[in-house]
């Protein structure tokens, strides 16, 4: 069954919870989008490129406050082709202006991540869908409102969680869903990315990063760091806890229910600072808040148990650290391996290669070509894709408001867990009970 049709019978049948826009008409897919970006960063920036490249989709306006990266996402426009956006960069409200369009049905926010809350709250009060990169906000109060704001208004919000369409964890997923790992148990995955130094270098940009962060920094340097100084908790927890949701069915019949956190001591970003600065560096004197691997573990109501790890200040290679087991077998993405009982040699790892090209996701084998080039070995594509599509055609986003809220909470949550000695915190259900019914609409068929 494509996902249209998925989707159809779910609302006839009273069971898809996700709220509707208000005139609840499916579109058409051949609708035309008017998007506005909020930030074109590094992130803005690859969102922006794969939004002109649509047919489907005109960025008529965009927003930054540095002209360095205003510069370089015009360029993308000359790039594609496209005629050039109307520019709002007067000061840190800009926004509100791009916002106050009524040309502009969406917008697609890539700020730091203390700006995603109000932007997307304004932008909801103005009557825009919302396609916000990866957290809510900084409280868990600021999570219920953006829910209830949603709801309110009858607008899409959809964080846009790349990992979720990662190729090899999609190809899991289709394993999961055959039921080849049998009943779920433990999963795990997380943030485990060295870095101490943020920098960028296209030939026209500036260095940032080494000892330096804030105003002399660049790009995320400029105020990611900042959250290490002031804050110990699982500061980005979505790329690991989103594809593992979708595996557990979350908000389709299961849900967290308790979290708790344990941060280590703080050194790494100390060392790096003394080691490319020197010890007299003034940067070498602050005195960083959060742990260098900060550990949350989180209990679903249908038993699993999950292990989410945030380790992005000390030396190491990229890895999620993905693993998502149960009574059948496993598979771990460190080392690419997979083991099923009774199919792998006893007590062996396979090789995933072979798995995957098996099991590869109707979306991957439709959409590759479209996919190559796009950022994070095309899983980029995808996110924008599935939001586009879902919003021209009125239909709700395959990451609804409650998934967003529900991955991103984590943040605050496992902060609240450490300064309260590692205790146990209670999981807010976003859904108010509408998980128990709700039917799975991720990446269902090949269509979005
Ligand atoms: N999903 C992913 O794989 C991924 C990868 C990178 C970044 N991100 C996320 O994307 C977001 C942006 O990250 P980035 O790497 O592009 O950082 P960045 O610093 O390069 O970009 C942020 C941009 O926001 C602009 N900005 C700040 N305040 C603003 C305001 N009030 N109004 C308008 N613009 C404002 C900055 O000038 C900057 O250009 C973050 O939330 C980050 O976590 C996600």
């Amino acid at each position: 069954m494509n996902r249209a049709n998925f989707l159809k019978m779910s609302a006839l049948a009273g069971t898809a919870f996700t709220v509707l826009p208000s005139k609840v008409v499916f579109g058409s897919p051949n609708s035309k989008l008017s998007i506005g970006i909020i930030g074109t960063g590094l992130r803005g920036q690859e969102l922006l490129r794969l939004s002109l490249q649509r047919n489907d989709t005109d960025v008529t306006a965009i927003c930054d406050i540095q002209q360095v990266m205003i510069e370089s996402a015009l360029r993308l426009f000359d790039k594609a082709g496209k005629p050039k956006p109307e520019i709002y960069d007067n000061g840190d409200y800009a926004y509100r202006e791009l916002l106050a369009r009524k040309d502009i049905d969406a917008v697609i926010i890539a700020t730091p991540w203390e700006w995603h809350f109000p932007m997307a709250m304004d932008a909801m009060d103005a009557g825009k869908h919302v396609g916000c990169e990866v957290m809510m906000g900084s409280t868990v109060d600021e999570h219920w409102e953006v829910v209830k704001k949603a709801e309110a208004t009858g607008l899409q919000y959809m964080m846009l969680e790349n990992v979720c369409y990662r190729r090899d964890v999609m190809a899991v997923l289709q394993i999961v869903r055959q039921n080849i790992f049998g009943e779920l148990i433990h999963l795990q995955g997380g943030y485990q990315h060295d870095l101490r130094e943020v920098k960028f270098n296209d030939g026209q940009q500036p260095y940032g990063g080494g000892a330096e962060f804030g105003e002399k920094g660049f790009s995320e340097a400029q105020w990611r760091t900042q959250h290490s100084v002031d804050r110990n908790g699982d500061l980005y927890p979505t790329h690991g806890i989103g594809p593992l949701s979708k595996m557990l069915q979350i908000h389709n019949g299961n849900r967290y229910t308790s979290l708790v956190s344990m941060a280590s001591k703080a050194r790494g970003l100390h060392e790096y600072i003394v080691k490319v600065g020197g010890k007299d560096h003034p940067n070498a004197k602050i005195d960083f808040k959060l742990g260098d691997v900060v550990t949350t573990m989180i209990s679903t109501a249908n038993g699993e148990s999950i292990l989410l790890q945030h380790d992005t200040n000390l030396p190491r290679p990229y890895s999620l650290g993905f693993r998502v087991q149960g009574t059948k077998g496993l598979w771990m993405d460190i080392n690419k391996s997979i083991h099923i009982e009774e199919v792998s040699k006893p007590h062996r790892w396979e090789e995933t290669k072979d798995w995957f090209e098996k099991f590869d996701h109707p979306l991957w084998q439709k959409y590759a070509e479209e996919a190559q080039g796009a950022g994070h070995g095309g899983m980029d594509f995808f996110v924008v894709n599935a939001f586009i599509e879902a919003v021209k055609r009125n239909e709700p986003t395959p990451i609804s408001v409650y998934d967003s809220a529900a991955w991103s909470v984590i943040t605050p949550l496992s902060e609240a867990s450490i300064a309260n000695g590692c205790n146990a915190i209670e999981f807010p259900d976003f859904t108010k009970g509408k998980w128990k019914s709700a039917k799975d609409i991720f990446a269902i068929g090949d269509d979005y």
